[in-house]
Protein backbone atom coordinates (compact mmCIF):
# COMPACT_ATOMS: atom_id res chain seq x y z
CA UNK A 1 0.00 0.00 0.00
CA UNK A 2 1.04 3.58 -0.91
CA UNK A 3 0.93 6.14 1.62
CA UNK A 4 0.84 10.31 0.07
CA UNK A 5 4.32 10.88 1.43
CA UNK A 6 5.98 7.90 -0.71
CA UNK A 7 5.16 10.09 -3.41
CA UNK A 8 6.31 13.46 -2.24
CA UNK A 9 9.95 12.04 -3.67
CA UNK A 10 9.05 10.99 -7.67
CA UNK A 11 9.87 7.86 -9.11
CA UNK A 12 12.87 6.82 -11.35
CA UNK A 13 13.41 5.38 -15.02
CA UNK A 14 16.92 3.83 -14.08
CA UNK A 15 19.06 3.72 -10.95
CA UNK A 16 19.20 2.85 -7.50
CA UNK A 17 16.24 3.63 -4.47
CA UNK A 18 17.89 3.38 -0.99
CA UNK A 19 14.91 3.10 1.04
CA UNK A 20 13.77 2.37 5.11
CA UNK A 21 17.18 4.79 5.92
CA UNK A 22 16.41 5.85 9.31
CA UNK A 23 16.48 9.17 9.74
CA UNK A 24 18.68 10.03 11.86
CA UNK A 25 21.64 8.64 9.82
CA UNK A 26 20.41 9.76 6.72
CA UNK A 27 23.50 12.83 5.95
CA UNK A 28 25.49 9.58 7.43
CA UNK A 29 24.81 7.30 4.97
CA UNK A 30 25.33 10.19 2.14
CA UNK A 31 29.01 10.50 3.84
CA UNK A 32 29.81 6.65 3.43
CA UNK A 33 28.33 7.11 0.04
CA UNK A 34 30.08 9.73 -1.18
CA UNK A 35 27.11 11.41 -2.74
CA UNK A 36 28.41 14.75 -2.39
CA UNK A 37 30.96 13.32 -5.45
CA UNK A 38 28.68 12.16 -7.75
CA UNK A 39 27.58 14.01 -11.11
CA UNK A 40 23.82 11.84 -11.55
CA UNK A 41 20.79 13.02 -10.82
CA UNK A 42 20.06 12.64 -6.62
CA UNK A 43 16.75 13.22 -4.89
CA UNK A 44 16.46 12.30 -1.08
CA UNK A 45 13.33 12.74 1.31
CA UNK A 46 13.76 12.61 4.89
CA UNK A 47 11.17 12.37 8.17
CA UNK A 48 9.03 10.87 5.80
CA UNK A 49 6.45 8.32 7.58
CA UNK A 50 7.27 4.94 8.11
CA UNK A 51 5.46 2.49 9.60
CA UNK A 52 8.16 0.30 10.69
CA UNK A 53 10.83 2.89 11.49
CA UNK A 54 8.56 6.10 12.59
CA UNK A 55 10.42 8.81 10.37
CA UNK A 56 12.72 6.88 7.46
CA UNK A 57 14.79 8.60 4.73
CA UNK A 58 14.97 7.73 1.21
CA UNK A 59 17.85 8.21 -1.51
CA UNK A 60 16.67 8.07 -5.31
CA UNK A 61 19.59 7.82 -7.60
CA UNK A 62 19.36 7.67 -11.50
CA UNK A 63 21.88 6.04 -13.31
CA UNK A 64 24.12 4.75 -10.79
CA UNK A 65 24.19 1.13 -9.77
CA UNK A 66 26.84 0.83 -6.76
CA UNK A 67 29.37 -2.42 -5.91
CA UNK A 68 28.15 -4.50 -3.30
CA UNK A 69 30.98 -3.92 -1.32
CA UNK A 70 30.03 -0.24 -1.13
CA UNK A 71 26.42 -0.61 -0.48
CA UNK A 72 27.66 -2.88 2.69
CA UNK A 73 29.57 -0.03 4.30
CA UNK A 74 26.63 1.52 4.85
CA UNK A 75 25.36 -1.40 7.08
CA UNK A 76 27.81 0.26 9.43
CA UNK A 77 24.91 2.92 10.20
CA UNK A 78 21.68 1.50 8.74
CA UNK A 79 21.90 -2.07 8.79
CA UNK A 80 18.11 -2.69 7.77
CA UNK A 81 18.26 -0.31 4.25
CA UNK A 82 16.72 -2.02 1.26
CA UNK A 83 18.66 -0.99 -2.05
CA UNK A 84 16.08 -1.43 -4.75
CA UNK A 85 17.33 -1.44 -8.47
CA UNK A 86 15.29 0.10 -10.89
CA UNK A 87 15.53 -0.61 -14.93
CA UNK A 88 12.43 0.73 -17.11
CA UNK A 89 10.72 2.10 -13.98
CA UNK A 90 10.60 -1.57 -12.82
CA UNK A 91 12.02 -2.59 -9.14
CA UNK A 92 14.02 -5.78 -10.98
CA UNK A 93 15.97 -6.63 -7.45
CA UNK A 94 16.06 -6.06 -4.13
CA UNK A 95 19.39 -6.13 -1.95
CA UNK A 96 20.36 -6.05 1.76
CA UNK A 97 23.27 -4.58 3.21
CA UNK A 98 25.49 -6.72 5.37
CA UNK A 99 28.58 -5.00 7.78
CA UNK A 100 32.07 -6.17 5.94
CA UNK A 101 34.09 -8.61 8.18
CA UNK A 102 36.95 -6.40 7.68
CA UNK A 103 36.39 -2.17 7.17
CA UNK A 104 38.97 -0.07 6.15
CA UNK A 105 38.26 4.05 6.40
CA UNK A 106 35.06 5.55 7.10
CA UNK A 107 34.94 4.89 10.89
CA UNK A 108 37.31 6.99 13.25
CA UNK A 109 39.04 4.88 15.97
CA UNK A 110 37.75 5.84 19.80
CA UNK A 111 41.09 5.68 20.83
CA UNK A 112 42.30 9.23 21.15
CA UNK A 113 45.97 7.59 21.77
CA UNK A 114 45.65 5.21 17.90
CA UNK A 115 48.34 5.92 15.37
CA UNK A 116 45.27 6.17 13.18
CA UNK A 117 44.29 9.78 15.33
CA UNK A 118 48.01 11.11 15.20
CA UNK A 119 49.11 10.04 11.90
CA UNK A 120 47.88 9.63 8.25
CA UNK A 121 47.13 5.90 8.63
CA UNK A 122 44.02 5.03 7.39
CA UNK A 123 41.86 3.19 10.25
CA UNK A 124 41.59 -0.34 9.64
CA UNK A 125 39.18 -2.90 11.87
CA UNK A 126 37.81 -6.18 12.26
CA UNK A 127 33.91 -7.05 12.86
CA UNK A 128 33.17 -8.26 16.03
CA UNK A 129 29.35 -8.39 16.31
CA UNK A 130 27.32 -6.95 13.60
CA UNK A 131 23.97 -5.97 15.68
CA UNK A 132 24.47 -3.52 17.61
CA UNK A 133 27.41 -2.91 15.58
CA UNK A 134 31.00 -3.56 17.27
CA UNK A 135 34.30 -3.41 15.58
CA UNK A 136 37.95 -3.50 16.56
CA UNK A 137 40.94 -1.88 15.58
CA UNK A 138 43.58 -3.84 14.12
CA UNK A 139 46.41 -1.23 15.71
CA UNK A 140 45.28 -0.55 19.22
CA UNK A 141 42.53 -3.18 19.74
CA UNK A 142 40.22 -0.84 21.13
CA UNK A 143 36.38 -1.52 20.14
CA UNK A 144 34.29 0.84 18.87
CA UNK A 145 30.55 0.89 18.85
CA UNK A 146 27.33 2.58 18.08
CA UNK A 147 27.35 4.50 21.29
CA UNK A 148 30.64 6.36 20.45
CA UNK A 149 30.75 5.67 16.35
CA UNK A 150 31.96 8.85 14.37
CA UNK A 151 32.03 8.26 10.64
CA UNK A 152 34.95 10.18 8.31
CA UNK A 153 33.27 12.20 5.61
CA UNK A 154 35.15 11.22 2.48
CA UNK A 155 37.45 12.60 0.85
N1 LIG B 1 10.72 3.37 -6.79
C1 LIG B 1 11.14 4.47 -7.52
N2 LIG B 1 11.06 4.46 -8.88
C2 LIG B 1 10.54 3.41 -9.52
C3 LIG B 1 10.10 2.27 -8.80
C4 LIG B 1 10.21 2.29 -7.41
O1 LIG B 1 11.62 5.45 -6.95
N3 LIG B 1 10.45 3.46 -10.85
C5 LIG B 1 10.87 3.38 -5.32
C6 LIG B 1 9.55 3.35 -4.57
O2 LIG B 1 9.09 4.68 -4.34
C7 LIG B 1 9.93 2.70 -3.26
C8 LIG B 1 11.11 1.79 -3.65
O3 LIG B 1 11.56 2.22 -4.92
O4 LIG B 1 10.40 3.66 -2.34
C9 LIG B 1 10.72 0.34 -3.71
O5 LIG B 1 9.65 0.18 -4.60
P1 LIG B 1 8.58 -0.96 -4.39
O6 LIG B 1 9.27 -2.26 -4.23
O7 LIG B 1 7.58 -0.82 -5.49
O8 LIG B 1 7.90 -0.45 -3.06
P2 LIG B 1 7.49 -1.26 -1.76
O9 LIG B 1 6.71 -2.44 -2.14
O10 LIG B 1 6.87 -0.26 -0.85
O11 LIG B 1 8.89 -1.70 -1.23
P3 LIG B 1 9.36 -2.22 0.21
O12 LIG B 1 8.17 -2.53 1.02
O13 LIG B 1 10.23 -3.40 -0.13
O14 LIG B 1 10.15 -1.09 0.71
ZN1 LIG C 1 42.74 2.26 17.13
Amino acid sequence: MKDRKQLVVSAIKDGTVIDHIPAKVLFKVIDILGLDHIENQITFGTNLESKKLGNKGIIKLTGVFFKQEDLDRMALVAPDVKVNIIKDYEVVEKKVVEIPEKIQGIVKCVNPMCITNKEPVQTKFDLVTAQPVSIKCHYCEKITDASNMVILTSL
